[in-house]
């Protein structure tokens, strides 16, 4: 068995972001590249994008409305500002994205992850039935023995009261929680909150100039056990 890395200690339990992390945000736009034509690319980092800031925005706001709205509303933006209303398939992308397929690592590694017999959960701005619906058609449901979501507390990350669930739920200090994020401002958000926060930089990006500091990046999930001493 390898050793722990230095900087990750004992935890009480796995808890995972979701899209981006676990579930493949850009299958969706993938699937239907054909009839989006050359902006594909350009709409999915839109979409991404302008989902997240309205997110940021309605917690600014005081102004809640759950994942699925804020991700429809996002998508109806990006498809107007791209010019693509009525060519893109909006019905099509948004029902793929109730359904995303997961990262090919991710079923396996949380597999590895449950051998230690340490829960596993999801943390994540989804609303609950989006959730447990992307994680049954990705095949990780039964994988996974916590899904706490924002509508909980009706802010949006990186609001403090969100990265609080994860304490709450498992009884334990932030610090004994590990929590893995493909989103660098979420990672760093999840670190200045007190999690062992992982980085998943997927896209090798820079690191975020925020408070926080995960202690440890890594490239795909696949390294996360050996992380914690399992191989
Ligand atoms: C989530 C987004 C931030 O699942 O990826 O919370």
């Amino acid at each position: 068995m390898a050793a722990p890395h230095p900087a990750l200690g004992d935890v009480a339990a796995y808890v995972f972001d979701a899209y981006g992390t676990l579930f493949d945000v850009a299958a969706g736009v993938r699937a239907c590249a054909a009839e989006i034509g050359p902006q594909a690319l350009e709409l999915a980092e839109l979409w991404g994008l302008k989902q997240l800031q309205y997110t940021w925005l309605r917690t600014l706001m005081g102004s809640h409305a759950d994942f699925w709205q804020v991700t429809g509303e996002a998508l109806d933006y990006s498809l107007a500002v791209l010019r693509l209303t009525q060519t893109a398939p909006r019905e099509r992308l948004m029902a793929l994205y109730r359904a995303l397929a997961p990262y090919p690592e991710v079923p396996g590694v949380l597999a590895r992850l449950r051998t230690a017999h340490i829960p596993l959960a999801i943390l994540s701005n989804g609303a609950p039935e989006m959730l447990r619906t992307a994680a049954a058609s990705a095949g990780i449901a039964a994988q996974i023995d916590a899904v706490l979501s924002v509508e909980a507390v009706g802010v949006y990350k990186t609001h403090p009261a969100v990265y609080r669930l994860g304490p709450e739920r498992f009884g334990v200090p932030a610090a004994r929680l590990a929590f893995f994020s493909a989103n660098g401002w979420d990672a760093a958000a999840a670190a200045a909150f007190g999690y062992q926060a992982v980085w998943i930089n997927r896209r090798g990006q820079p690191a975020e100039v925020l408070p926080g500091q995960p202690v440890a990046t890594i490239a795909t999930l696949a390294e996360a056990p050996a992380l914690f001493g399992l191989e």
